[in-house]
């Protein structure tokens, strides 16, 4: 069971899309596991239940973090939780498995939200504000061999992500496409999204993807 706080980012469909995604991970009590933009710590919970021994989740939110706080203690499970902006909260650390739904949703302005429910999805004018962050940023906390699980909608351009990810060392895989209906966030900016040509006239639902992007570990890099 999950507990929501009002105000924090209810999981839906791409929770559990990512959920799956994780959970195809073998994860030991030797996998550190990293949760980026936590919400309610539901991701962090299924990777500590599933076996994962070392789970650290991050989210900017302070009512975030008291929810997956609150979820860790419901579920009996051990989870470091921690206020901070993305990979800043976690230097120096690195992580097996780096597991992120992050804000994607394009907003009316670049101006990111500092507080209210919009900072759970709000990404920039075009969604990318976290999703090219956590890109840049992702490697320098997965230890050799780790993997990074990321969600995002196809909105927001999904090979440009892949080539990020690649140019910082990763090789990617999409592992889970699923179309869904626009919710109603997403509804009252179809018309903006229209003008900006970011989905076509008529358009009622958005394709999520997940990458999976590895970091090459010593025995599977080429010797140069
Ligand atoms: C789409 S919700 C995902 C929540 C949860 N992982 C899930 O799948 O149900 C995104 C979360 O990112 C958090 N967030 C937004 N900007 C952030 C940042 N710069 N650093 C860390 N977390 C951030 C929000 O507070 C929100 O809880």
């Amino acid at each position: 069971m999950i507990v929501r706080l009002p105000g924090v980012y209810p999981p839906q469909q791409d929770t559990s899309l990512l959920n799956d995604a994780l959970l195809a991970h073998s994860l030991t009590p030797r996998t550190r596991v990293l949760d980026l933009c936590a919400g309610t710590g539901a991701l962090s919970v299924a990777a500590a239940k599933a076996g994962a021994g070392h789970v650290v989740a991050v989210d900017i939110a302070r009512r975030a973090c008291l929810n997956a706080r609150l979820n860790a203690v419901v579920a009996g499970k051990r989870i470091d939780v921690r206020r901070g902006d993305l990979t800043a909260a976690v230097q120096g650390e690195l992580f097996d498995v780096v597991v992120s739904n992050p804000p994607y949703v394009p907003a009316w302005g670049d101006e990111l939200p500092t507080t209210g429910t919009e900072r759970a999805w709000d990404a920039g004018k075009d969604g990318r504000a976290l999703l090219d962050r956590i890109a840049l940023s992702c490697a320098e906390v997965l230890a050799p061999g780790g993997t990074l699980l990321l969600l995002q909608s196809a909105l927001c351009g999904v090979q440009k992500t892949e080539a990020m990810l690649e140019e910082c060392g990763l090789t990617v895989t999409v592992v889970a496409r699923s179309l869904v209906p626009f919710g109603p966030v997403m509804r009252s900016r179809r018309a903006v999204l229209e003008q900006r040509g970011l989905i076509v006239a008529g358009q009622a639902t958005e394709e999520l993807v997940v990458f999976r992007a590895t970091k090459s570990s010593p025995s599977t890099s080429t010797m140069g």
